[in-house]
C-alpha cells in the first residue's frame, strides 16, 4: 500500500487511546441504517449522532447520494463523524462496486469543498445538515478544518469493494491527507 497522502496505522479506529481532534469518515447508506460494521460501532457509542443520521435519511433518502455530511459525536469533542453517502441501501452489494465508488468520489469532493473552502452548494440538504455542526460549534477543540481526516478501510467490508479502488480516490484528493486504520 503506498499513496503519498495516505498514512496507514494498525489498530481500532475507535480506540480509547486516540485523543487528537479528528473527523472519522465512513461510508453510509441512505436508508437510515447504521446496522453493521463501523457504522454500528459508531451508533452504539454515539446514539445522538445516529439520531441525526436517521433524521437525514428520513428527510432526504437517496437524494443524499454523493453528499458529505458532518455530524458531531456530541459526547467526545475530539471526534466528529464524516458521513459519505455512497449507496441507497446497506448490506452487501452486488456487482463491481462502481456505483459506490462513483458516489464516494463525489462525496469526497463535497467534503473537501465543505470543510476547506466554505462554499457549500447552498442546496436544501446542505442548509438542513449544517445545523448539526453549528450547534456543536462552542465545543469544537480547534476549527473544523484542523480536525485530522481519518477512516477505517471504507467500502471494503460490508460493501465488498476492494480497498485499492477506494485508496485511488483518496490519492486523487491530493490536497488532503488521510490516516487509514487497518485492523
Ligand atoms: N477499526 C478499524 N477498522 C474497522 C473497524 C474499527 N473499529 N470496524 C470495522 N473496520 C473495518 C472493516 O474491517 C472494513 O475493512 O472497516 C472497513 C469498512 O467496513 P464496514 O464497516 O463493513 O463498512 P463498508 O464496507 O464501508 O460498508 C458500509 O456498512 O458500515 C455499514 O451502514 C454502513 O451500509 C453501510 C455499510
Amino acid at each position: 500500500m503506498g499513496v503519498s497522502n495516505v498514512r496507514y496505522v494498525r489498530g481500532n479506529c475507535l480506540a480509547a487511546s486516540i485523543s487528537h481532534p479528528r473527523i472519522l469518515i465512513h461510508s453510509c447508506n441512505c436508508n437510515g441504517s447504521w446496522g453493521g460494521g463501523i457504522a454500528y460501532q459508531l451508533g452504539a457509542k454515539f446514539p445522538k449522532a445516529e439520531g441525526d443520521y436517521i433524521e437525514l435519511c428520513e428527510k432526504f433518502g437517496s437524494s443524499l447520494l454523493g453528499k458529505f455530511v458532518l455530524i458531531p459525536s456530541y459526547t467526545d469533542s475530539t471526534l466528529l463523524i464524516g458521513c459519505l453517502f455512497t449507496a441507497s441501501f446497506g448490506g452487501s452489494q452486488q456487482g463491481t462496486g462502481d456505483s459506490i465508488l462513483s458516489y464516494t468520489k463525489q462525496a469526497l469532493e463535497d467534503m473537501r469543498i465543505k470543510i476547506f473552502s466554505d462554499t457549500g452548494s447552498g442546496g436544501e440538504i446542505d442548509s438542513f445538515s449544517r445545523k448539526y455542526i453549528q450547534r456543536f460549534k462552542d465545543k469544537l477543540k480547534v476549527p473544523v478544518a484542523d480536525y485530522k481526516l481519518e477512516m477505517p478501510q471504507i467500502n471494503s467490508g460490508i460493501f465488498g469493494v476492494p480497498w485499492p479502488k477506494t485508496e485511488q480516490l483518496l490519492a486523487e484528493q491530493s490536497s488532503l491527507s488521510f490516516t487509514v486504520y487497518v485492523l
